[in-house]
């Protein structure tokens, strides 16, 4: 008699051929994420390739210097050429200086994506293991006051500037399997008068969770490093600014803000006394860019832990509690 085969025995059949498939092919993708995860974990970043934007002075530059000292090629963007001049002249043959990069000139870009890639080539490498977003600047004013075009600018530099960036190298970094980086402010809180830096800082922290979630597939961390008041060029600058402000302003309505002004002034220039050094901030990065399984978010700084704590609060309560300030 012949075998019957009945719908259940062909079920079971087809179950264990379907289930031995599966456990062939999910032992071989074990072996293949060990295999992948072994040798990310062997894999040694000396030499790997970084772009740090803003690279002139502060956290771009201490980020600079300290990730070449490690051995990382760190290419160094900066926007004038006395300042690549001035990088050059440290004389480490692991910081490369890359220049123009004006994130608001966009056509700066693929010159320098060109470079980078032909330069890590050179050096044996595949792709470039990271970005560091970290040029800005911003400056004080009330928003009423504020001048636009400077406030375009800036939504240049840390907006439209970085992912612009980012879809230029994102080739050469997943070839990396590397990571994305973002200097930022650490608390999403409004500060009378600071909105040109901490709007963009709000937006930057939304961009930095968004991409993170678009790019899991090729498991490319997207990390911030949320910065409390570090000691950098950036609040002289601000302050001179600032002066030339008092004198372009129309006098009537900058009346209606000099004394709360004056206050926040006042508030900032004790601020400014406690600043934390930018090579600690450096450290950090380099942290977070040698870490197996990095953070999404990392705090450095003067008063970085407060504000990341008032950004845990429901956003009435903290509104409430800045107005009370
Ligand atoms: N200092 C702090 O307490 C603090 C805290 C939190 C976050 N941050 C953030 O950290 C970043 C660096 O600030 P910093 O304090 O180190 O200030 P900084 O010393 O003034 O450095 C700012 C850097 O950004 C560059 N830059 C400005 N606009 C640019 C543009 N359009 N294209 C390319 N580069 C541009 C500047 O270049 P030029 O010299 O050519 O102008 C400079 O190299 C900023 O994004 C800032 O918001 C700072």
């Amino acid at each position: 008699m012949f075998k019957r085969f009945t719908t259940s025995s062909i079920d079971h059949s087809l179950r264990n051929r379907l289930k031995a498939r599966s456990l062939t092919a999910s032992s071989r993708s074990e072996q293949t994420a060990r295999t992948r995860f072994e040798s990310v974990a062997r894999r040694t970043l000396r030499g790997e390739g970084v772009l740090v934007t803003g690279c002139s002075s502060g956290i771009g530059r201490a980020v600079a210097l300290h990730l070449a000292a490690q051995g990382f090629t760190v290419f160094a963007a900066v926007r004038k050429a006395h300042d690549a001049d001035a990088l050059r002249q440290l004389g480490d043959p692991n910081l490369i200086p890359v220049c123009p990069l004006d994130l608001t000139h966009l056509t700066d870009i693929p010159p320098i994506v060109d470079f980078v890639s032909q330069e890590m080539q050179r050096r044996g490498k595949d792709g470039l293991y990271a970005i560091v977003n970290n040029a800005g600047g911003g400056s004080i004013a009330p928003i009423e006051l504020m001048e636009i075009d400077k406030f375009r600018t800036e939504a240049e530099t840390r907006l439209i500037g970085p992912v612009a960036l980012l879809q230029a190298f994102l080739p050469l970094i997943r070839r990396a399997h590397g990571r994305l980086v973002w200097i930022v402010t650490p608390g999403l809180m409004p500060l009378p008068y600071l909105s040109s830096i901490h709007a963009y800082d709000f937006a930057v922290n939304c961009l930095a969770r968004t991409v993170q979630l678009e790019l899991a597939p090729w498991d490319i961390p997207s990390i911030q490093i949320r910065c409390g008041g570090i000691q950098t060029a950036a609040p002289a600058k601000t302050a001179r600014e600032l002066e030339e402000s008092f004198k372009n302003w129309p006098k009537e309505r900058f009346e209606l803000y000099a004394a709360s002004l004056e206050k926040e002034l006042a508030e900032q220039a004790k601020f400014d006394k406690k600043r934390t050094d930018p090579r600690e901030v450096a450290k950090v990065v380099q942290k977070a860019l040698c870490a197996s399984h990095p953070k999404r978010r990392y705090q450095i700084g003067y008063m970085a832990g407060v504000a990341a704590l008032a950004e845990a609060l429901p956003q009435s309560l903290l509104d409430w509690a800045m107005s009370r300030r």
